[in-house]
């Protein structure tokens, strides 16, 4: 779907998790924007493909390995992109993983492997990324966090201890860089039809089908629902908002 809109003309934005589902569609999304964008993935054929994707349709596109759990593969992946796009002037952090089950199942092991990708991620991502946009004096840095980090989520326990622990990061790293001109947004999907949320419900027949009845619009969200929210962040429309969360839920979640 082209959003006709070009206020990303010039900017340089990587996106992880952009090999797929929402981060795939926020990679398209600026990219029909204008922006020159990073897929950086731990799926390197994924990765490669939305970058092909986006070089088909006009835009410029790298796409670049990146295990978000390692800060060293943060740095190298920021300084790649530095080296071959330009100066990065949007961060997306996307990247996330969950196995839905009660808490009292969860192994110590499967609570490492989640904070590690879906907190510890974005930090390493943040810290590869802003002492350029501060030496730059602007940036933006959108975070995908979720509405189970906002009011909960059967099953998620620790995944939504991370997502609710990005929200208290990101209003943190907004107060700490607004004086370099940093805007740092989080962005909370609802549940959104990609393969997390279907292999997360695939032993639970039914309950998409229900979660849909009980979102006032109907449906489920689709990637690109969120790719627009995303896109507002990280353009100059959004230079006066920062430490904001703003939930994409088809009205699910209203929060004050
Ligand atoms: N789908 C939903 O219902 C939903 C709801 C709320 C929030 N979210 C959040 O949206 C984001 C995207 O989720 P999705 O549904 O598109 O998931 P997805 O599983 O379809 O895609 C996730 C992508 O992240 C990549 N990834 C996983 N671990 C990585 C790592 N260590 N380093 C780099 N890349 C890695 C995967 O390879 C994949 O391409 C996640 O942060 C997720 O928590 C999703």
């Amino acid at each position: 779907m082209a959003s006709g809109i070009t206020r990303l003309s010039g900017k340089v934005a990587l996106v992880t998790g952009a090999a797929q589902g929402i981060g795939r569609a926020i990679a398209m999304r600026l990219a029909e924007e204008g922006a020159k964008v990073a897929i950086a993935d731990i799926n390197e054929t994924g990765a490669a493909q939305t970058a092909a994707e986006i070089r088909a349709a006009g835009g410029a596109a790298l796409a670049v390995r990146l295990d978000v759990t390692s800060l060293d593969e943060a740095i190298a992946a920021v300084q790649r992109v530095e080296r071959e796009l330009g100066p990065l002037d949007i961060l997306v952090n996307n990247a996330g993983w969950d196995k839905v089950e009660p808490f009292v199942e969860n192994t110590p092991e499967m609570w490492d492997r989640v904070i590690a990708i879906n907190f510890r991620g974005p930090l390493n991502c943040c810290k590869a990324a802003i002492p350029g946009m501060q030496a730059r004096g602007r940036g933006k840095i959108v975070t995908i966090s979720s509405d189970a980090g906002r009011v909960g989520s059967m099953g998620e326990a620790v995944y939504a201890g991370c997502k609710a622990g990005l929200i208290g990061f990101s209003k943190t790293l907004a107060r700490e860089l607004a004086r370099s001109n940093i805007n740092v947004n989080v962005v909370c999907p609802g549940p959104t039809e990609t393969a997390l949320l279907r292999s997360a419900m695939a032993e639970r027949p039914g309950v998409l089908d229900a979660m849909a009845k009980s979102i006032p619009m109907r449906r489920l969200g689709q990637p690109h629902d969120i790719a627009g929210a995303v896109a507002f962040f990280a353009s100059a429309d959004a230079d006066y908002a920062t430490g904001q969360v703003l939930s994409i839920s088809g009205g699910l979640t209203m929060v004050g």
